[in-house]
């Protein structure tokens, strides 16, 4: 209400605080226009997208489009670095934090490498991301979603098939207190017996509630499990919808999939 209108009873101070906002509730995670840079090069150019709570999203494009580097710009890594734009999470602005403060947010990123630490077994990967506060799930719980890797938790991880790795660095960032899991690529260099594997492992993720963006160049794959899809092309969203309207466009699908 205006300050100026006359009205019969008068809005108290306090009542006007109450008034509810006019704005609706934000989505639960935002980009908005983010611009990035490795150095000189100009890599993401203006992405801005939103992923609701508990939802899949798939973000796809081919090799180059940018599609690591938005989910290193969106985790924070140190590079590319992020001249402007804005990322929240919930009320948490990410854009403002740097890596290690974003993942105890809850933003943790799988890489296309996995990072499994050498040296360590899989038991003491898994402890090593339950070190600092706030924590994920207990091993207990991870290993009964995982009995591959409750089998093997004394191996040295290194030593593992790349599926078992892959399934070892999921499960790295359930054992963290997780509130948007960013995955890169989980199927690549994988046999499809594996992928099989890790896709029922991200569907079960889903069925969980957990809020995640994943890339894949296998896109089909990707889809069927999303519920939307945004495309990057040349560092730049040209398409955003439905999984299943990608999946059912297939101009769309080889003008920027080449699927
Ligand atoms: N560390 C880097 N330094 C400079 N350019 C990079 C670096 N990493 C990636 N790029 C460039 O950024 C563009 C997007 O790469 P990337 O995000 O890895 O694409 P995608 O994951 O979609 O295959 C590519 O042109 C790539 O060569
Ligand atoms: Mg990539």
């Amino acid at each position: 209400m205006n300050a100026m209108t006359t009205s019969a009873e008068p809005v108290t101070p306090t009542e006007a605080a109450n008034v509810p906002a006019e704005t609706p509730a934000q989505p639960y995670f935002v980009a908005r226009d983010l611009h990035a840079y490795y150095g000189e090069s100009y890599i993401v150019q203006g992405v801005s997208f939103e992923v609701h709570e508990k939802e899949v999203l798939a973000l796809l494009g081919r090799n180059g489009a940018g599609k690591t580097s938005t989910l290193r710009t969106i985790a924070r890594a140190p590079s590319p670095e992020l001249k402007t734009g804005e990322i929240w999470l919930n009320d948490l602005p990410l854009h403002k934090m740097v890596s290690h403060q974003a993942a105890r947010a809850g933003v943790v990123l799988v890489p296309e490498d996995r990072r499994i630490i050498p040296g360590l077994t899989v038991e003491e990967n898994l402890v090593l991301s339950r070190i600092a506060e706030p924590c994920g799930w207990e091993l207990e719980r991870i290993y009964e979603h995982f009995p591959r890797l409750a089998e093997r938790r004394g191996q040295e991880a290194t030593t593992m098939s790349g599926g078992e790795q892959q399934m070892l660095a999921v499960a790295r960032a359930l054992a963290r207190d997780l509130k948007l899991l960013l995955l890169d690529e989980p199927y690549e260099g994988l046999a499809p017996v594996i992928v099989r594997e890790i896709e029922k492992i991200v569907a079960e993720i889903k069925e969980l509630g957990i809020t995640t963006i994943i890339v894949e160049q296998n896109a089909i794959a990707a889809l069927q499990l999303a519920d939307r899809a945004i495309i990057l092309d040349m560092g730049e969203v040209v398409y955003e919808g439905t999984a299943k309207e990608v999946l059912e466009n297939e101009d769309l699908r080889h003008e920027y999939l080449a699927v």
